[in-house]
């Protein structure tokens, strides 16, 4: 990683400490968050119960398995729960929390962070 690359990070992770600054990130040209926002639109159907998608994709269940490395080895948990919840806030329709439940079983696998539109993400560890 690049040093320009290293000082985005740390900006955007002492951002993400505080909801408050979310804008602040959105508007940076480099995000940390646009991993999340290639990777989890492709449970997006899954998740807000579309019928159509009563099992998540494969890509979905690929994706998510990526994010978890990320949430390990990469942003980490706090950032990933940040960039979801400014991903689908407001969202029509909204996620359901039983398909949240059921998405890392169903995938197989388990969930190394959180999923929500309203948590408080600072308080995730
Ligand atoms: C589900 O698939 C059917 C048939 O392809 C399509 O007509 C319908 O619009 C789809 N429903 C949704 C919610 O996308
Ligand atoms: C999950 O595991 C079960 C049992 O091993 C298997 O039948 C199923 O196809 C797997 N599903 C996915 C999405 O990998
Ligand atoms: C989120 O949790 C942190 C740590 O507990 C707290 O300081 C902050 O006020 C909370 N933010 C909201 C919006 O509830």
């Amino acid at each position: 990683m690049t040093m320009v690359g290293i000082l985005v990070l740390a900006l955007c992770l002492v951002s993400a400490s505080d909801m408050g600054e979310a804008e602040e990130v959105m508007a940076s040209p480099i995000s940390v968050c646009t991993p999340v926002f290639q990777y989890f639109p492709y449970c997006l159907e899954f998740l807000v119960g579309d019928p159509n998608f009563s099992t998540p994709s494969r890509k979905c269940c690929q994706h998510v398995m990526e994010l978890n490395t990320l949430a390990h080895h990469g942003i980490g948990p706090k950032t990933i729960c940040w960039c979801i919840e400014i991903m689908v806030k407001g969202m029509t329709p909204p996620l359901l929390p039983s398909k949240i439940q059921d998405l890392p079983h169903m995938c197989n696998t388990t969930l190394s962070f959180p999923i929500s539109d309203s948590m408080n993400c600072s308080k995730v560890s």
